[in-house]
């Protein structure tokens, strides 16, 4: 699978780690930044990885930052992106199973190495459901479009 990641200064380590092992897994991997002893602006590191998903250069995004709160907020202002913060293997299958999440939002001073790793394992390796669950995330697609088309009422 192509996956790309980035990570603010609080994840630069942590993000390294998880690049290395994706790709000893086998993953073609991008990795976006930033580089090791800058300081920079979460939401610029979380549109490189959106982007890529957004446009179809990589299949999957992977974002850190301190909290993985500001990545994942920034990341879902792009349109074709399903962000997903998650904190442990349930929400990691969850936000693949029901809701179809392209890109994995962590916080790195919250989780360890080895427990971020786990949980993008899980993440890669889960499947969408569809059935019930498709409409739902077309209707996510529909607000991407702006006004209109979702969830009316
Ligand atoms: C950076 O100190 C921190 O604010 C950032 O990594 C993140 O947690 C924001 O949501």
């Amino acid at each position: 699978m192509r996956i790309a990641l980035a990570s603010d200064h609080a994840a630069v380590a942590e993000r390294q780690a998880l690049a290395e092992a994706c790709a000893k897994a086998g993953h073609e991997v991008a990795d976006l930044g930033c580089a090791p002893g800058a300081s920079v602006d979460y939401p610029d590191m979380a549109v490189r990885v959106a982007h890529a998903v957004a446009n179809g250069d990589a299949e999957r995004g992977i974002l850190l930052c301190g909290t993985g709160i500001g990545v994942s907020i920034a990341a879902n202002k792009v349109p074709g992106v399903r962000a997903a913060l998650v904190h442990d293997e349930f929400t990691a299958e969850m936000s693949r199973r029901h809701n179809d999440a392209n890109v994995l939002c962590m916080g790195a001073r919250l989780l360890s190495v080895h427990a971020m790793q786990r949980l993008v394992e899980r993440w890669l390796a889960t499947p969408f459901e569809g059935g019930r669950h498709a409409g739902r995330v077309d209707k996510l697609r529909a607000l991407d479009g702006g006004a209109g088309g979702c969830c009316g009422g």
